[in-house]
């Protein structure tokens, strides 16, 4: 056993080693060809296992991308690719949205699940060398908390305490059953031109089918037509979802952000950082579903709960969220789950009618997710269930490479190979 360990934490080392392209690192070459928001956070962890410094310049070179509004867009364009639709052009975002108005690096122009403050942290106490990163640390939780600020306006205008998505992708879920509803609410394209480029690399039954494509490029189209303002946008998206993954990565990620701003920020940040987390924290609970035993996501436009149990109804277990019953409850769900599935954790509940074993986000297993859930059980002393969560993982990583993502219950590994978040976490798995 410690010497499959061993070469996996070779292999893994050299997956992020092989996908590095300059301080950042893609998630796999050519299906994803530049930096992606929430792959490169969990990325940084990884590196910081065997390479802290090259795991604070991910950081650094990820905060490139940031707007003057604040947002962390989710995917940054460093360098051209013809690899991967749709790129920056497609996305059109104005130079004024960018820093200081500068050209580059261009992004794209939505943002994605905010689990950078969550990585920081633990990159931070974890550091070997903190005398060296000290000077970073106040740079970098000003531009975090000019992030969670933005999430908290331009995707709260109300100021509920919970946060909106204004397209599937924002939700780094992209193809989750769980937005199927409200995006018929979007016109796709008509007589659409453009050409996918996933296909091209993984296998069709893989991904999201044509008419899902054609309603993203839609809702991209219309956000460049309004050039991104944010107002004009929360009006004028037909997609507008209260996803509960992302609020209960944001709701964490303000938590580990207070920590650090206790240490390098005023007293006036701790202040609204304790009010915005005290505000969710009251009106999280709305979105518990007793029945099912987990959380859903709620549609915005509709106000109807969007009651498809998916992996990201736990999610609020990494944010502290639910109740010790609420946790009693979703650890009997995850064991119901695991009757009818070997591998934990699919991303849709596999006794849903939409759920699909090998489809991008509608039954696989995602190790990130597994990790973020794993670390929410062991918090509330379920640590059986959190290591049930881990064995799984390293299983499916062992027998099956570093895949993109794998069918619970075949253990397959599908889309991309060589995938950096699935080495980053292996690596995390090892080291724990
Ligand atoms: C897919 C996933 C998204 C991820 C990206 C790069 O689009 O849905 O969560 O960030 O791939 O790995």
């Amino acid at each position: 056993m410690q010497n499959t360990s061993k070469i996996l934490i070779e292999q893994a080392q050299a997956i992020l080693r092989q996908n590095d392209r300059g301080g950042y690192t893609v998630p796999t070459a050519r299906l994803y060809p530049f930096q992606w928001n929430w792959d490169s956070a969990i990325c940084a962890m990884g590196w910081q296992q065997f390479d802290e410094p090259r795991a604070w310049q991910e950081i650094d070179r990820l905060l490139e991308g940031q707007w003057v509004d604040g947002m962390i867009p989710h995917i940054i364009f460093h360098k051209e690719s013809p690899d991967y639709f749709p790129g920056a052009d497609v996305w059109g975002v104005p130079d004024g949205c960018l820093q200081n108005g500068k050209r580059l690096p261009r992004t794209s122009g939505i943002s994605q699940p905010p689990v950078l403050a969550s990585c920081v942290r633990r990159l931070w106490e974890h550091s070997r060398t903190p005398q060296s990163q000290k000077a970073r640390m106040p740079r970098l939780c000003k531009q975090m908390l000019a992030w969670h600020r933005w999430w908290w306006s331009a995707r709260d205008p109300g100021n509920s305490g919970l946060v909106c998505i204004y397209h599937p992708w924002e939700s780094g879920m992209d193809n989750s059953p769980a937005w199927d509803g409200a995006l018929q609410r979007v016109l796709p394209l008509q007589n659409p031109s453009y050409q996918r480029r996933d296909t091209l690399v993984v296998d069709l039954s893989y991904r999201p089918h044509q008419s899902e494509y054609d309603r993203y490029m839609a809702l991209v189209e219309l956000f460049r037509g309004y050039e991104y303002a944010q107002q004009k946008l929360y009006e004028a998206s037909p997609f507008r979802v209260l996803d509960v993954g992302t609020n209960a990565i944001l709701q964490q990620a303000n938590q580990d952000l207070l920590a650090l701003v206790h240490e390098f920020g005023s007293v006036q940040e701790v202040r609204e950082l304790e009010e915005r987390i005290k505000l969710t924290h009251s009106v999280f609970a709305a979105l518990w579903d007793e029945e099912l035993g987990l959380y859903l996501s709620h549609d915005e436009i509709s106000e109807t709960p969007i009651r498809v149990p998916t992996s990201s109804g736990f999610l609020p277990i990494f944010a502290g969220l639910p109740t010790k019953r609420q946790v009693a409850r979703m650890a009997a769900e995850v064991q119901r789950w695991a009757e009818c599935c070997e591998h934990l954790i699919p991303s849709t509940s596999p006794f849903h009618p939409c759920f699909e074993s090998k489809r991008y986000w509608r039954g696989p297993v995602w190790p990130h997710i597994n990790w973020i859930i794993a670390q929410g059980f062991e918090k509330y002393e379920y640590t059986n269930v959190a290591n049930r969560i881990r064995e799984s993982t390293i299983s499916l990583i062992s027998k099956n490479g570093f895949q993109e993502y794998y069918d619970p219950h075949t253990s397959e590994g599908c889309g991309g190979s060589s995938f950096s978040w699935t080495a980053a976490i292996a690596l995390l798995c090892f080291n724990r």
